[in-house]
């Protein structure tokens, strides 16, 4: 085989998304000042620092919610102008529609998808939300679940349209502790078997550490990236690679990055 034959190594694929020179004011507070971030396609990335460092500020910019002051935004080399279904967003909130049911809320977020018939968004919806272990309480409203399963609907509703990148702000924060861990393991597992492209904003140091291959960590406002920390730790991963010396370091030296930065 020669050199040409073998695949390029990661490093020299074009990036998923590219933030460049990032800065955002609103009005008086500089939220975000030269944040540059590359993301790899079927990377996982997080993003940690000190509450108001501007994580959610980035994570709307690129979910397309809102734009930057100076800077550029780019997915495979195109600008985001605004919000689209090659990028699939999760809240804290699931921010569900009451009225209908677990299954229509799902089919809803199906509505755009050209060429997709009502049996074939149906299909869909059930498939998905199989995957997130709620098979059976398709016909549930919001309000008759936990906050877990609804984070759950949340979640199956993003991926059921097949976006290229997830982006998540705190989107197990909300829950109780156990709850917490389930779906850490959930989210792990399906990123494992499926994997795309996800940036996860968490204050859970080893919610970060677990799930990525690159840590972001944030300086205090104004948000700069202050550190980028690689996760070496072998995939496939479970929560049970907590359990390792190498977890333990890792996070213990992210700690340290945002408390000496305090
Ligand atoms: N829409 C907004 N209007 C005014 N200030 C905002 C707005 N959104 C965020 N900020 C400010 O920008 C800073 C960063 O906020 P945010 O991105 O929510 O931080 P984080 O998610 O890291 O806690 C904070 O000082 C916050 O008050
Ligand atoms: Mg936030």
């Amino acid at each position: 085989m020669s050199a040409q034959d073998a695949p390029a190594p990661a490093s020299e694929l074009a990036p998923k998304l590219r933030a460049t020179g990032i800065s955002k004011r609103f009005g008086e507070v500089i939220a975000l000042e030269g944040v540059n971030l590359e993301v790899g396609v079927n990377e996982f990335v997080s993003i940690v620092g000190a509450s108001g460092c501007g994580k959610s500020t980035l994570l709307s910019l690129i979910a397309g919610l809102d734009e930057p002051t100076v800077g550029s935004l780019e997915v495979d080399g195109a600008p985001i102008t605004g919000p689209g279904r090659d990028r699939g967003v999760v809240f804290q909130q699931a921010t569900l529609m009451p009225w209908l049911t677990v299954q229509q809320n799902v089919e809803f977020a199906l509505r755009g998808e050209a060429g997709l018939s009502r049996a074939a968004r149906a299909a869909r919806a059930s498939e998905f939300l199989g995957l997130v272990g709620l098979e059976g309480f398709e016909r549930a409203r919001p309000a008759q679940l936990s906050g877990g399963m609804q984070q759950r609907v949340a979640l199956a509703r993003s991926l059921s349209y097949g976006p290229d990148i997830l982006l998540m702000d705190e989107p197990f924060g909300a829950l109780d502790a156990l709850t917490r861990r389930t779906m850490q393991e959930l989210l792990l597992e399906i990123w494992e078997r499926h994997r795309l492209t996800a940036l996860l904003v968490t204050h859970d140091i080893g919610e970060a550490v677990v799930t990525s291959d690159r840590v972001v960590v944030m300086s205090p406002r104004p948000g700069r990236v202050q550190q980028i920390v690689d996760v070496p730790i072998p995939r496939p991963r479970t929560l049970a690679s907590e359990r390792t010396v190498e977890f333990q370091d890792l996070q213990d030296e992210i700690l340290g990055l945002i408390h000496g930065a305090e």
